[in-house]
């Protein structure tokens, strides 16, 4: 597939064929290009847990979601993904990184990251996932864990504190299912949110 049509065609799938298993190949293909993402420092301070066997996707799916109604309706088809893969960020990685010569910041202090790269580096390998699974003719969604699961969570896998869960992919054959209520909003105009040249215009 050309790269501007998975780009293109990318979007949250809801819904999966059940009888239909992601193969070993296409699962490793997927974390093989999550791993391919860039990372500040090369630092690569990500982890991936992959829940593929019914027993553990549903010990996932019991432990990250709440018991709403809300909740549990969005869990009806998302179930049937065969492969869930949980993203988590470690924060050390990063600070034992940039404490080191080549990059001299001997203090490990958090006050010196802008942004928290540990975060957008494990949300860009989470990004290749998606589209990974779009190029290989699968659908796929990123989803948070809500904060009030991830105690839960973390106890029922074994989950090491500096492991942050960012988030998870679930990954399947599409099968029909229900566009997100936000998509009403639309693609917002590209004259609202990209700049040329200065951010404001001088008044004329
Ligand atoms: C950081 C992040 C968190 C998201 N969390 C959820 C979620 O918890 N549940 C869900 O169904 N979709 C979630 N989404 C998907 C968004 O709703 C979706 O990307 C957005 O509506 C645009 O639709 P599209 O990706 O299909 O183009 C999330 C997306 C991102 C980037």
């Amino acid at each position: 597939m050309e790269f501007r049509d998975v780009v293109r065609r990318r979007r949250m799938v809801r819904n999966y064929d059940p009888d239909r298993p992601v193969s070993p190949e296409v699962r490793d293909r997927i974390l093989a290009h999550a791993v391919r993402a860039p990372s500040a420092g090369f630092s690569q301070g990500w982890g991936f847990l992959v829940l593929e066997n019914p027993e553990d996707r549903d010990r996932f799916w019991r432990a990250a979601t709440p018991e709403t109604d809300v909740w549990q309706q969005w869990l009806v088809n998302m179930r049937h993904a065969p492969l869930i893969v949980v993203a988590h960020s470690n924060k050390s990685v990063y600070l034992d990184r940039y404490a080191q010569p080549d990059k001299g910041w001997t203090d490990r202090d958090e006050d010196r990251w802008p942004v928290p790269y540990w975060h957008i580096d494990t949300g860009m390998a989470s990004l290749l996932m998606l589209l990974t699974a779009v190029d290989e003719g699968l659908g796929a969604c990123f989803f948070g864990i809500p904060p009030e699961q991830i105690p839960g969570y973390r106890a029922e896998f074994g989950v090491p504190d500096e492991f942050q869960p960012i988030g998870a992919v679930s990954v399947g054959y599409r099968a029909p299912d229900h566009r997100s209520g936000s998509l009403r909003r639309g693609h917002r105009p590209m004259g609202d949110v990209v700049r040329f040249g200065n951010w404001t215009r001088a008044e004329r």
